[in-house]
């Protein structure tokens, strides 16, 4: 992770210089210093290359002069709109623009605290990397960003704000780790065994293996993980923030569950051999749940969470649950299992019924790859949205608008709950290909007893071929940012 460190505004007497600037701001301040110091090649910069800081354009000058090796300006658009979110972009653009610079220095005319740190953030988030498995990397071919200083009056206050946001993006970076490793690594028992790690943080972690969920009566998600020789996990991660040490909390605990099918090669109902190295990261619920109890216990976020993940390998042999078969879940409810690859709703059954009957949560959000559907309908811009609660609903859709972790609310419907009746059980695991991401969250929610909940389609978010602002390409992370806001921003006492 980057080095982050806040100063009071000065020129670098070496190194890079990124300026943040406003559309239609006057040279002042560094900004003024730097270019009288390079004898106005600054200016001369900005005019040939029409930079005049609207939002999202950059201009990058290489050895400008002043002893300096690169500048880079960097838009903000109308002082007026400006944003957490373009804040943390601007500090993107630095992170990937400046990544051949040791050292860069980030000057802006009137950062707050607050908003030097945002600009921190997004720099760290933009700079991550997944490199654990690359023996041969040339240098020239190698980040070599490794300090970033964001220059602001209020620097002392900045650092203090910085505090939370790094938690947060040890969160993120967490998470990102865990979607990116290949599924030979990180199987259930594997991922478990890192959650366990998250004791470190003050985490309480409870693991059950096939016996104890045998014993209670986990019949879905039994029956996904029976193919594969790799045992299922599911765990328990609380985070008491309020309650503890004697303390009691009057709020019940916001629950989190997610989906984490370390490889889903759909089972007997096999998918097509393209793209299937795709699966390994249909574990990213999960993942995305890991990564938020950690940022929330890093952060010390006052509030009762609990994490649950539900880890199997969805995997063909002799031993694989077949189209046909009906399984009896922790609810007591039976499920006719047309296709096996529409596994991640099974998991999900057992996680939840049992994440309410043991937690009495104030509200369940779950998160889980579930859907090819969701991605034809919203493609890779909003996650889907579905839950029986308008007020959770308008509190999720708004931290996605802050975080830029986009959510769309789409139906849940009587009408739509018909299409998984199914002949010999209480229901069938699959509904058809019409609103295919809807039936999947009809099904989930034949899991909720009454209690406010959420379910967040994010099939189409946890992975991105392309490199977008604060997050480079590979595992985003989506949802991690999202609910850790969703908590600061309502459910902190
Ligand atoms: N993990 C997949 C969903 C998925 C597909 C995630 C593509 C990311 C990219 C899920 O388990 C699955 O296979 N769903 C099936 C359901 C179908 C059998 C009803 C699907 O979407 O095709
Ligand atoms: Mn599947
Ligand atoms: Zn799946």
């Amino acid at each position: 992770m980057l080095d982050i460190a806040f100063a009071k505004p000065a020129l670098p007497k070496s190194g890079a210089l990124a300026l943040l600037i406003h559309e239609g701001e006057k040279p002042s301040g560094l900004w003024a210093q730097l270019d009288e110091a390079t004898g106005g090649a600054i200016a001369r910069a900005f005019d040939v290359a029409e930079f005049k800081g609207a939002k999202g354009k950059s201009c990058l000058i290489l050895a400008p002069g002043a002893n300096l090796t690169r500048v880079l300006a960097v838009g903000l658009g109308k002082p007026a709109e400006l944003t957490q979110k373009i804040l943390e972009e601007a500090g993107g653009a630095v992170a990937s623009n400046l990544s051949k610079e040791t050292n860069v220095a980030v000057a802006n005319s009137a950062l707050t605290a607050q908003q030097a740190a945002e600009v921190a953030l997004g720099a760290v988030l933009r700079g991550y990397r997944f490199d654990r498995y690359r023996t041969k990397e040339k240098p020239e071919d190698k980040s070599k960003l490794a300090k970033v200083t964001v220059l602001t009056s209020e620097h002392t206050k900045a650092k203090a704000a910085w505090e939370p946001l790094d938690a947060t993006a040890k969160g993120v970076f967490l998470t990102r780790d865990l979607v990116s490793e290949p599924p030979n690594v990180l199987d259930p028992p594997e991922m478990a065994e890192r959650c366990r790690k998250l004791s470190e943080l003050g985490l309480k972690v409870e693991i059950l293996g096939p016996k104890e969920m045998g014993k209670l009566g986990f019949g879905a998600l039994l029956g996904v993980s029976q193919g594969s020789v790799k045992e299922p996990r599911m765990v328990i991660m609380h985070w008491n923030g309020v309650s503890g040490n004697g303390r009691k909390s009057k709020e019940k605990p916001v629950v989190f569950v997610g989906k984490g099918v370390t490889f889903d090669t759909g089972g007997i109902s096999i998918k097509p051999a393209g793209g299937m190295e795709d699966m390994k990261w249909d574990m990213a619920g999960a993942g995305t749940v890991i990564g938020l109890m950690a940022a929330l216990a890093g952060r010390k976020a006052k509030v009762d969470a609990i994490g649950l993940v539900g880890l199997v390998e969805n995997m063909p042999s002799g031993n694989a649950q077949r189209p046909g078969d009906v399984v009896t879940s922790y609810s007591g409810q039976t499920i006719e299992v047309i296709n096996t690859d529409a596994e991640g709703r099974l998991v999900l059954a057992d996680v939840l019924w049992y994440a309410q009957q043991k937690f009495d949560p104030k509200f369940m959000v779950d998160l889980a790859t579930l859907t090819g559907a969701i991605i034809i309908g919203l493609g890779h811009e909003y996650g889907g949205l579905f839950s029986n609660d308008d007020a959770l609903s308008q509190k999720l859709t708004a931290a996605g608008q802050v975080t830029g972790e986009r959510l769309w609310r789409m139906p849940l419907d009587e009408a739509y709950d018909k299409q998984i009746r199914s002949d010999i059980a209480d229901m069938k695991n699959v509904g058809g290909r019409p609103g295919g991401s809807i039936t999947a969250a009809q099904f989930v929610q034949r899991f909720v007893n009454g209690k406010p909940w959420a379910h967040l389609d994010i099939a189409g978010m946890a992975w991105s071929t392309k490199d977008a602002a604060v997050t480079p390409k590979g595992a985003t992370a989506f949802g991690v940012r999202l609910l850790d806001r969703l908590v600061a921003d309502n459910y902190e006492s």
